[in-house]
């Protein structure tokens, strides 16, 4: 586990923005992928907005994602083993890093055939809580012609990241403005921010 966890940060500390290939197990990203399903049959999967509170907007030209919020009281195996992984790493990172991360938040995130999210930084305006972003896809057999890349603005250049199967990505919430491109097929994400409150 420690060594998913140190790629991750080893990656993220050289390129700012860390990338581990294999971060979740075959098993839990099925599961995971399964729930989303499950989640989007059910209707629980709802159109996600941009901003925070009063400043919530609902614009499908700038974000058409849906969305499901992850209860940390849930008692779904599935989640609750992604929990579990996830505060692993948040202590690993603590532990190593000095990062002080004392809360997170993740959703699931589903991008239909068409769906994108134009170029934008995590952070809030009004609320710099969420220091890391953090997100696992949940594609099988993803290729460039599928669209849905994650485009990162580097100061020099735009870094293109395919959302394939168990890959996570993590860099800071503040600095890089990203975009998810138009999806040309179902695009599945576990999605969340690691901050300090
Ligand atoms: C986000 C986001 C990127 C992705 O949800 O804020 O930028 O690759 N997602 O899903
Ligand atoms: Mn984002």
């Amino acid at each position: 586990m420690n060594d998913k966890f140190e790629e991750l940060i080893e990656s993220y500390i050289t390129h700012k923005v860390g990338i581990s290939d294999h971060f979740l197990s075959g098993a839990l990203a099925g599961l995971l992928q399964a729930h989303i399903a499950r989640l989007n049959k059910d209707g629980n999967m709802k159109p996600a907005g941009t901003g925070n509170d009063q400043l919530l907007q609902h614009d499908r030209s700038v974000r058409s994602d849906k969305i499901h919020w992850i209860d940390k009281k849930s008692k779904q195996q599935d989640e609750l083993g992604f929990l579990d992984y996830i505060e692993d790493f948040i202590d690993y990172l603590n532990r190593t890093c000095y990062t002080g991360i004392n809360a997170y938040e993740f959703h699931y995130a589903l991008y239909e055939t068409g769906a994108g999210y134009q170029k934008h930084v995590d952070q809030f305006r009004s609320n710099d809580n969420r220091k890391f972003t953090c997100i696992s896809y949940l594609n099988d057999n993803w290729t460039e012609a599928d669209g849905g890349a994650l485009w990162v603005y580097h100061d020099d250049e735009i870094q293109k990241i395919l959302p394939t199967n168990r890959k996570t990505v993590f860099f800071n919430s503040s600095e890089l403005p990203h975009e998810v491109r138009i999806a040309h097929r179902s695009r599945m994400s576990v999605t969340g921010w690691l901050k300090r409150v």
